[in-house]
């Protein structure tokens, strides 16, 4: 099966589960009662398409008051290649553009997996709930098979998402804010959740997705915006560099500017950059532009996504120099997480009636 066929059949799948599992944000006055996970993992920077697909919802959800909790995957980083390579400085990388963005390191848990046991110790009994059939069929996992840079698959890429459940349940987080994509896992956890309290104790609450409702950004080549494919602008880019990326990017020769992403990608990618920058509407930034061409729309998106980011690269460069901070936020994380997981463990135990 080629690349992109593999792609829309996960595409279509991940659409059907969407339904059940997804809803939109939170109305304000359901605050307070809610406790919030998800994560990064960390393979490199955050990009805008993370920052307006989930970051930007996180630290609203924050402010919000509702508590928010993030895991650094560190061994989701090994399902698809044999070594994490330069695991510390990715791991400081993502908690910078965290803390960046507006994630309080006073109120917010960020921790990695791998500094936390119990969470993983999780996973044992949660592999006993699901069949391999089920874990096969998972459209996430399948894409992620067929753009592995790894001759076989592993036995971790097979059973991520279970271990995915453990992220989530082990805080007994009921709302997770993700990407289309992870939707597939969403429902997985729901059904860990569900098939273990079945069977030995009611213990875990089944969470749900919260979908973003920003429309997908895609990277300068006008295809999925990732950090492997080149095509990304960093959060932590600088003016000079964001420039440039944007000046290399994909548009097309109609001088006529419109908003029209089914045939014009490019450009019209570039007219969502620029409206989310700008708290606007992207046919409204088009008919600014009108006649100018892709130049002027290129400058546009420049000028918008400086002068909004201008803030949150500051502080994230003042951040940089405070590696002590930084080291700090993980280690309080850690030590947070790791008593709420001794806790939900114990309480596992006695279910099972293990000593
Ligand atoms: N699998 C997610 C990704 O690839 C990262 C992740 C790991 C995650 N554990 C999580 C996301 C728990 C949400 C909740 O992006």
């Amino acid at each position: 099966m080629s690349t992109t066929s593999t792609s829309t059949t996960a595409a279509a799948t991940v659409a059907e589960h969407a339904a059940d599992t997804a809803r939109p944000l939170l109305a304000e006055s359901a605050a307070g009662h809610h406790r919030i996970l998800t994560g990064d993992r960390p393979t490199g920077p955050l990009h805008l398409g993370h920052y307006f697909g989930t970051l930007q919802n996180r630290v609203q959800l924050q402010s919000q008051g509702l508590e928010l909790m993030i895991v650094i995957p560190d061994y989701q980083v090994i399902t698809d290649r044999d070594r994490a390579d330069r695991l510390a400085e990715h791991v400081e990388n993502l908690v910078l553009d965290y803390l960046a963005a507006g994630v309080d390191p006073a109120r917010a848990t960020i921790f990695t997996h791998s500094s936390v046991p119990a969470l993983n110790q999780l996973m044992l009994p949660f592999l006993s709930l699901v069949s391999i059939a089920e874990l096969s069929r998972n459209p996430t996992v399948k894409d992620e098979i067929a753009h592995s840079r790894q001759a076989a698959v592993s036995g971790l890429m097979f059973t991520y998402p279970v271990h995915q459940a453990a992220d989530i349940l082990f805080c007994k987080a009921d709302l997770v804010p993700v990407g289309q994509d992870q939707l597939p896992h969403l429902e997985l956890t729901r059904t860990v959740a569900r098939r273990f309290n079945d069977r030995y104790a009611a213990i875990f609450p089944e969470p749900q997705a919260l979908l973003s409702d920003a429309p997908l950004l895609l990277g300068t080549d006008a295809g999925k915006m990732s950090k492997s494919r080149n095509n990304a602008i960093t959060l932590g880019a600088d003016e000079d560099e964001t420039a440039r990326l944007l000046r290399g990017a994909v548009t097309d020769p109609d001088r006529r500017i419109t908003y029209d992403p089914d045939h014009r990608p490019g450009v019209s990618n570039l007219l969502l950059l620029s409206a989310l920058c700008q708290g606007r509407d992207p046919h409204q930034v088009a008919e600014e532009i009108g006649d100018g061409g892709a130049a002027v729309l290129k400058r546009t998106t420049t000028e918008a996504v400086n002068e909004y980011f201008r803030p949150l690269r500051a502080r994230r460069a003042e951040l940089a120099t405070d590696r002590a901070l930084l080291r700090e936020t993980l280690r309080a994380g850690s030590a947070r997480a790791n008593a709420i997981a001794d806790r939900t463990l114990d309480e596992v135990r006695a279910a099972m009636g293990t000593f």
